[in-house]
């Protein structure tokens, strides 16, 4: 019997229980005559008291659903014509009977898990993607906020257009500028994050069943939005120069994307960046082959070291890139605010549907970014982020070197925000998780970013967001986990055959 509980809800522990297995009896899965596990093992398993399970016990026998026999266990009843009778007109509906086939499909609780986990105060969180808190990042917007509620005439507490304020669409062409790409402010739509583009993306280009390419390993959140949406999701593999575009060239053969979703600079989670050679051969397949490539790029300014990759759509003289990127990681995610930068048609088309969410990014939000931007200081704020974060993926990999563990590899990233590591041979995924956890530490498994439960024996840490303190103590509890449970699991090498190799 599955039965999830969720110690963060309101709701009491039993009433989880009795509602969960109401929802079972009401369903079919218990079917009447059935017997209930004992209360004490199914307490064990649900690590709670058993006076809990005995409560939801008989909670479900005072509803007429289940009754406890003695040498028999509880059985349940056959309910449904007294049911029907004895069917409170208060009681709740099985409100997952509604749910309809998309909502039913996007039901990865992956995200909101890993942001419970970075807001524990006991754990070290290597698993959210978000910027640090402890440096300057805050002190670059005092003073903003105060300056916009202040305005006489209001403006921030207005409506914008769907397609974002004008005077931070330009000031966002003139960033894009920045990074290489000539657009004008009409041809950008500003986004509530950049994750809102993947979603509009979905609906305005695909229809179930259409082929969409991503990297393999991907974003986990454009896996779970273009799965939602119904599309059948073909991966080419990802090497340490970015995707194997010689692979995507038979994909494209083989099946007729409709579009293509790549990261190609400091890629979540591999950390890598593509080949400039890749960068023109894939704007000549997509070109040739009549496929929208969709360049997410919310990481490229985040640069540790090495010449700066041009971007696909700098280099794209077909109109084929839709440009999408967020100030969640050089600024905060709590604001909420990246955009789409593509054809005018294009950029219509996203406003349609983005009016159909939310009619437009949250005003305030526009207007401190714009502020930022005109002030100045945003360059400075890049170099100086760069330079922490560079820090920090030097501690954490220093941290990894000293006393290594055996058969782990990891890719040394020139930017971004992830370390993307192989775990020794052999490693369970799941018990890692779990005694990883244990010990006060989080990351991200690999199988978050394939599809088909693929990607097992990798992991994604994220230095940018535990301090430089807490980076070297985080390594040495993961390092204890693993340990422990290759301990648990026999091996198919000695210790000694499985070599160390970081790939730096
Ligand atoms: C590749 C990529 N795209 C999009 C996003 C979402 O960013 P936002 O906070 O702007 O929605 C992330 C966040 O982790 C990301 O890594």
């Amino acid at each position: 019997m599955h039965i999830k509980i969720d110690r963060n809800s309101r709701t009491p522990i039993y009433i989880q229980i009795r509602n969960q297995i109401r929802a079972m009896i009401f369903d079919g899965r218990l079917p009447p005559g059935s017997l209930l596990p004992p209360e004490r093992k199914l307490a064990e398993s649900l690590g709670v008291n058993r006076s809990t399970v005995l409560t939801a016990y008989r909670e479900l026998k005072a509803d007429g659903l289940a009754d406890p026999h003695v040498g028999r266990g509880t059985v349940v009843l056959s309910v449904m014509s007294e049911v029907s009778e004895s069917h409170n007109e208060f009681d709740p509906p099985l409100y997952s009977q509604f749910f309809s086939q998309i909502s039913e499909r996007a039901n990865d609780p992956l995200l909101r898990d890993l942001l419970v986990m970075a807001n524990r105060a006991d754990v070290i969180s290597f698993s959210a993607g978000i910027s640090a808190f402890e440096t300057d990042p805050v002190e670059a917007l005092h003073g903003i906020e105060e300056e916009i509620i202040n305005q006489p005439n209001h403006e921030a507490l207005k409506h914008t257009p769907t397609e974002g304020f004008w005077s931070l669409r330009e000031a966002i062409a003139d960033l894009m500028q920045k990074r290489g790409i000539s657009v004008s402010p009409d041809e950008i739509l500003v986004l509530s994050g950049s994750q809102q583009g993947i979603d509009i993306a979905a609906r305005v280009f695909i229809d179930p069943g259409d082929v969409v390419i991503v990297e393999e390993p991907s974003f986990f959140s454009a896996l779970q939005i273009f799965s939602a949406a119904g599309a059948r999701i073909i991966g080419v593999p990802v090497d340490d120069q970015g995707m194997r575009v010689d692979v995507l060239e038979q994909l494209l053969q083989r099946y007729r994307p409709k579009l293509i979703y790549t990261m190609p600079t400091y890629q979540n989670p591999s950390g890598v960046s593509m080949a400039l050679e890749r960068r023109r051969r894939l704007l000549e397949l997509a070109f040739r082959r009549k496929v929208l490539i969709m360049e997410d790029d919310p990481y490229s300014e985040i640069r540790f070291e090495g010449a700066r990759k041009p971007c696909l759509k700098e280099l794209d003289p077909y109109g084929y890139v839709i440009y999408l990127s967020t100030f969640s990681k050089i600024l905060f995610p709590g604001i909420r605010i990246g955009w789409v930068a593509a054809p005018r048609l294009i950029i219509h088309q996203f406003a349609m549907i983005k009016q159909l969410q939310d009619l437009h990014a949250n005003s305030i939000s526009q207007w401190i970014v714009e502020r930022f931007l005109r002030s100045g200081r945003y360059e400075d704020h890049v170099r100086r982020i760069s330079e922490e974060y560079r820090v920090k993926r030097d501690i954490m990999l220093d941290a990894l070197l000293d006393r290594p563990i055996p058969g782990m590899e990891w890719i040394k990233p020139a930017g971004g925000y992830y370390l993307w590591c192989k775990l020794p041979e052999g490693t369970p995924n799941m018990s890692l998780l779990v005694n990883a956890a244990e010990r006060g530490v989080s990351y991200v498994p690999g199988t978050a970013f394939y599809l088909g439960g693929k990607g097992g024996q990798y992991m994604r840490l994220n230095f940018t967001y535990p301090s430089r303190e807490d980076i070297p103590a985080g390594i040495e509890r993961l390092k204890e986990a693993i340990t422990a449970t290759l301990e648990k699991t026999p091996q198919k090498y000695p210790a000694e055959e499985r070599s160390i190799k970081p790939i730096v």
